[in-house]
């Protein structure tokens, strides 16, 4: 490893976040693929070296998601964030992902950390106060973003022009500009009312930034994190509000008179700090001192190594604004790694929570409570480390068959089986560093349990989970392929000094085996450690060696049965599982938008068209490769699509309803022959399709499966 690549040896303590899941749903393989397992395999691993590490986590209970689900749903925020937390909390603990603590933002000791965050931000005067004019919606008792204020547009009469755009002539307009306006939520004239945010300026760090992520975590840092980073950074960063007029959060911690009355903090300010707060409450639990895991120390030798496992669609907040606001504070260690993953798609389609397209963690450990480390396996194989990956039941069933039965699984059961048959359990006594009558075979197989030790380590150390558990596996297939080749049940009757040989290697590699998937496969690890009689907490430095089964003289057990075969009606039924889901939810939607249908007509039809009209339009498919904001321009998003080989730019008035990280992947359909427009600068050309919903929320036209991009829609 490059001298200059730090490793956990460098540090004398590790910090380790796992995302705040939202508590407004359940979780699903992507979460787990993307921050839980790779975060629980790492700290399995420190743990195993005696490395000093807490694992952190707990629900995010605030945040615009909840309290609209809780209006759609006729219910409380607290009752949905009360299901969900347990919810999360118990399919966490059933799958064995091992937190130190899972705490919640909703608890007293966090919103007393996110104020005092908050309050130690203002006194050093971080913030920036602006007031502005903005809607305000009597009935429903709330400020109005600007797509939920519609009007008539003061340049074609259109009556439905949005606050910030009509779409009839394309004219950007701001809600003030529109004749009649009118509030989305409850159809009632908004008033105009001033209301006063903090914002924290971001573009005041980016020299800073530029030094700590730019310059210094190139090799460090993935390849992908560090481009995202890149690129906000080289996009200009903007002030950012740190406030919100909602009832729903951590109240803001100033008075009144300063105009702090039906605020709250903003959901990516107050989210994070539950980092800081679950470790508080740990601490408090164990009678330990969070301040070692957070804050500097007197010596930078002493402090802690932040590490946090999100998504990609988490990297800015994680990247960017959170460390903005731990620099700004003063007082806090900074990320170290952000070792954050791609999307996990499911079956050819993305996954989807509102789409019912996904395999739910609660309902895979109740249909399969014996096969975790099995989900575990397939997750780190598949992991999308570099690139969106994907997971399918076919993909799941032939790892398991191929890789864990027919490999690992027969390479430890003949070892253990033929081990209690020849010598009634005793592994023969063999000093294997010292033996000289060794095969250049043999000699090959100890070389690589030392050479597989080291790049197992390796890829731990650098996060690379999914070439760490490769190279765990191929130990067992030399191991696999030693038994086949040296064919001891040949032997033992005229060679069994041999024989003698072979077996106490194939135990080591059995014992060595059991050390390095032990992160990866905890319970497979711990079957084999029982049936080796090796000690239940095997340390990590162990391994590499050659005489681990010389503590209880070498007396190992029966073997038991590690994985057994999926079978093909499994996965078909997985399938249809999937497959129903998916329809009845389509004919949720369906009755929903019927209902809907009845209760607000549709907008009248336009006048009646020949099929030559509708010939001249041209509608493609294509995959937001990139989206971006645009200087001075809160409301457009600066779009890059692919559309078959080629790439091309969309000026989209889009920005109040999606961040751009999260379309970044989505197919849309594309009006591809409209005349290109230049918008703030920006060459826009053709359209991206959109409607809107019953909430006036606007959603992507989308196919219904993923095609290539550039198929047209006809
Ligand atoms: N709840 C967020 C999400 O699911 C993640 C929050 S992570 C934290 O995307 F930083 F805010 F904690
Ligand atoms: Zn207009």
């Amino acid at each position: 490893m490059s001298p200059s690549i730090k490793t956990s040896k460098d540090f004398k303590r590790t910090t380790v976040t796992a995302a705040l899941p939202y508590a407004n749903g359940g979780l699903h393989i992507g979460h787990i693929a993307g921050a839980y397992l790779p975060a629980d395999t790492y700290v399995r691993y420190l743990r195993m070296k005696n490395h000093d590490v807490i694992f952190v986590c707990g629900s995010d209970e605030h945040g615009a998601a909840i309290t609209l689900r809780a209006k759609k749903e006729g219910i409380t925020p607290k009752e949905i964030i009360d299901k969900y937390d347990t919810l999360i909390k118990n399919s966490f603990a059933d799958f064995g992902i091992d937190f130190d603590i899972y705490h919640r933002t909703s608890s007293e000791l966090h919103k007393e950390t996110a104020q005092d965050f908050f309050t130690s931000l203002y006194e050093k005067d971080i913030f920036s106060k602006q007031t502005n004019e903005q809607f305000y919606d009597e009935k429903f008792e709330q400020f109005l973003a600007d797509r939920y204020i519609i009007g008539t547009c003061p340049n074609c009469q259109n009556d439905n022009a949005f606050g910030d755009q009509c779409e009839k002539c394309g004219s950007t307009l701001s809600p003030t500009e529109l004749i009649n306006p009118k509030s989305a939520l409850s159809g009632q004239k908004p008033v105009l009312k001033s209301t006063s945010h903090w914002f924290l300026p971001l573009q005041n760090y980016e020299k800073w930034l530029r030094e700590w992520i730019l310059d210094s975590k190139k090799d460090e840092w993935r390849a992908g994190v560090y481009g995202q980073c890149k690129s906000w950074i080289e996009q200009g960063l903007h002030e950012r509000s740190m406030t919100r007029d909602l009832d729903w959060g951590v109240p803001v911690p100033l008075s009144k008179e300063e105009g702090a009355e039906g605020k709250v903090l903003y959901v990516w300010l107050d989210a994070p700090i539950g980092y800081v707060s679950a470790t508080k409450q740990w601490a408090k639990n164990t009678n330990n001192d969070w301040k070692k895991y957070w804050l500097k120390q007197e010596n930078e030798a002493d402090d802690s190594r932040l590490i946090h496992f999100i998504g990609k669609d988490n990297i800015v907040f994680h990247c960017l604004i959170f460390p903005i606001i731990l620099k700004a504070h003063g007082d806090y260690i900074l990320p170290e790694n952000v070792p954050a993953n791609n999307f996990l798609n499911l079956e050819g389609d993305k996954i989807s929570t509102s789409r019912e397209w996904a395999v739910w963690l609660n309902e895979y450990v109740k249909e399969f409570p014996t096969k975790k480390d099995e989900l575990r396996y397939v997750l780190t194989s598949i992991a999308p480390e570099t690139k969106d990956s994907e997971f399918t039941w076919a993909i799941f069933q032939s790892r398991i068959n191929n890789e864990l039965v027919d490999t690992l699984g027969n390479f430890v059961n003949r070892t253990v089986v033929l081990i209690n048959k020849y010598y009634k359990g005793e592994v023969p006594n063999i000093n294997l560093s010292t033996a000289k009558d060794l095969t250049d075979f043999d000699k090959e197989v100890l070389e690589g349990i030392k050479i597989q030790t080291e790049k197992v380590s390796q890829n731990l150390e650098k996060f690379n989970f999914r070439d760490g558990l490769f190279e765990v596996m191929e130990l067992a297939r030399l191991g696999n392929k030693y038994l086949a080749t040296t064919e001891p049940w040949k032997l033992q009757k005229t060679e069994p000094q041999r024989v003698e040989q072979i077996m106490k290697i194939s135990a080591e590699l059995t014992a060595n085996l059991a050390i390095l998937m032990r992160p990866f496969l905890p319970t497979t690890s711990d079957k084999i450690a029982n049936m080796l009689n090796l000690e239940n907490d095997l340390k990590w430095d162990l391994a590499g060696n050659l005489d681990l089964l010389e503590s209880n003289n070498g007396k190992i057990n029966k073997a038991t049965l590690l994985f057994e075969k999926i079978e093909d009606e499994l996965v078909e039924s997985q399938i249809k599982k999937l497959d129903d889901n998916k329809a009845r939810k389509l004919k949720e939607i369906k009755e929903q938008k019927e209902e809907n249908a009845q209760t607000n007509p549709i907008a009248e039809i336009q006048s009646e068209i020949q099929f030559e009209d509708f010939s001249k339009i041209d509608i493609r498919v294509a995959t937001i490769k990139n989206a971006e904001p645009i200087k001075k321009a809160d409301k457009l998003l600066k779009i890059t699509l692919e559309v078959g080989e080629q790439e091309v730019t969309v000026a989209s008035g889009i920005a109040e309803h999606f961040s751009p990280e999260e379309i970044i992947g989505k197919q849309v359909c594309w009006l591809a022959n409209l005349a290109p427009r230049k918008m703030r600068g920006v060459v826009s050309q053709g359209m991206i399709l959109l409607a809107e919903n019953e909430k006036g929320k606007l959603v992507f036209v989308s196919p219904e499966k993923m095609v290539n991009t550039g198929a047209q829609v006809k």
